[in-house]
C-alpha cells in the first residue's frame, strides 16, 4: 500500500477507535453508510462483524491500530437500525406494480411515478449500498416480475456510478432499467409463472414482451429515446442470437448492454417458486462462460464493482474482448 498510514486488517481485529479508511472490493458488502469513519461504537463493531466483509484497511494516522491482545467485544445491540431493505423493497414493489398496471390500461407510464421510484432505490443505494444483494433475493411468488424491476434498476444504478457515469445518465439507466420488463404486462400470466419448460409457441409469445415494452414507451410523451431502447434490446447478444432484432456488436447499445448483464445477474439470483436462486459467486462464474453473450469488458467491471471474482476469458473471445474495450469506452459516454 502506498500510504504508509495505510494498514489491511481482518474484520475480527476490529476494534473501537479504528478509522476505517475503506473496504476495497468488498465496500459493497459494507453495512455502513460511510465508507470512511471512525468506528466508535459497539454497534458498529458488531455490525462489523457479523458483515460479510472479510477484510478492511484502516488508517493509523486517524485512530487506533490492531493489537493482540485486547480485542473489544460488542454490547448488546440497542437499536437504531436504518429503515430495512425488505420495507424498502415493499414500498418500491408497490410503486412499480401501481405504474405497470396504470401502463396496462393507459399505454403509457407515469413518469412522475417511475421518478419516485428511482429516488426509493437511490435512497436504498445511498444508504445501504450492500443491501442491493439482499434485494436480489427477496422475491415473492406473486411479485417476481415487479420486485425484479427493482431489483436491476438498484444494480444498475449501482453499477453506473461505478463507471463513472454523469449524473444524467445514471438517471436514465436507472428509469430505463425500472421499465426494461413493461411489455409483460401483456404476456398472459400463464406464461409468465409458468413453471416448466415454455413450449415454442409460449417462448415465441414471452419473446413479444421487449416490443409490446418499447410501444408503450415510445408512446408516453416525453421519455427519453435511451429509456425505450433499454426496453427493446436488453435480451439482445452480442453474436446476434439475442431478440427482438438480433443484433450483434456495436448494433446493441452501451445502455442495453448494462442492463442486460444485471437483468441476467437478478435473475439467476433470484429464488423461483421452482428453483432456488444461484450465489453471486456461481452467478458470475456461469456469466463468465457465456461467450458471445455479453459485453466482456463491461462483465468484468460488474464482477469488479460487486466485488465478485473476475471471470476468465476463454481464448476465443479476447480478440472480441479487446475490440469491445474500445467500443464500450467510447459509446459509453455517447448515448
Ligand atoms: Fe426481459
Amino acid at each position: 500500500m502506498s500510504n504508509s498510514t495505510l494498514l489491511q486488517i481482518d474484520k475480527n481485529e476490529a476494534r473501537l477507535g479504528m478509522f476505517i479508511h475503506g473496504f476495497g472490493k468488498q465496500w459493497l458488502r459494507s453495512p455502513f453508510a460511510a465508507s470512511q469513519f471512525k468506528l466508535s461504537s459497539p454497534a458498529e463493531l458488531k455490525a462489523l462483524r457479523e458483515s460479510s466483509v472479510t477484510t478492511l484497511v484502516i488508517d493509523l494516522s486517524k485512530g487506533v491500530g490492531p493489537t493482540s491482545s485486547t480485542v473489544e467485544l460488542p454490547k448488546p445491540i440497542e437499536s437504531s437500525t436504518p429503515p430495512g431493505t425488505e420495507a424498502t423493497l415493499m414500498k418500491a414493489t408497490g410503486m412499480v406494480r401501481s405504474i405497470f398496471s396504470d401502463a396496462a390500461s393507459s399505454t403509457r407510464v407515469d413518469q412522475q411515478q417511475v421518478e419516485a421510484v428511482v429516488d426509493v432505490v437511490d435512497q436504498l443505494l445511498y444508504t445501504r449500498p450492500a443491501s442491493v444483494l439482499n434485494l436480489t433475493k427477496l422475491k415473492t411468488k406473486d411479485e417476481i416480475s415487479f420486485q425484479h424491476s427493482v431489483a436491476v434498476c438498484a444494480l444498475v444504478g449501482l453499477f453506473a456510478r461505478h463507471l463513472k457515469l454523469d449524473r444524467n445518465l445514471v438517471r436514465l439507466l436507472s428509469i430505463g432499467s425500472l421499465l426494461h420488463d413493461i411489455g409483460k404486462i401483456r404476456i398472459p400470466t400463464a406464461i409468465l409463472t409458468k413453471a416448466d419448460k415454455l413450449t415454442a409457441h409460449e417462448m415465441a409469445v414471452m419473446q413479444t414482451h421487449p416490443r409490446e415494452g418499447y410501444a408503450i414507451l415510445v408512446g408516453t410523451k416525453g421519455l427519453p429515446e435511451i429509456v425505450g431502447e433499454i426496453c427493446l434490446h436488453h435480451h439482445e447478444k452480442l453474436d446476434g442470437s439475442g431478440y427482438p432484432d438480433g443484433l450483434k456488436d456495436t448494433q446493441v447499445g452501451a445502455a442495453a448492454r448494462i442492463v442486460a448483464i444485471c437483468d441476467v445477474f437478478d435473475a439467476l439470483t433470484s429464488a423461483r417458486p421452482y428453483k432456488k436462486g444461484f450465489t453471486p459467486e456461481a452467478a458470475a462464474e456461469m456469466m463468465g462462460t457465456w461467450s458471445g453473450h455479453f459485453d466482456r469488458v463491461l462483465l468484468k467491471q460488474f464482477f469488479d464493482c460487486m466485488g465478485l471474482a473476475s471471470p476468465s476469458v476463454p481464448a476465443q473471445t479476447r480478440q472480441m474482448t479487446d475490440e469491445m474495450g474500445g467500443i464500450a469506452q467510447a459509446d459509453l459516454h455517447n448515448f
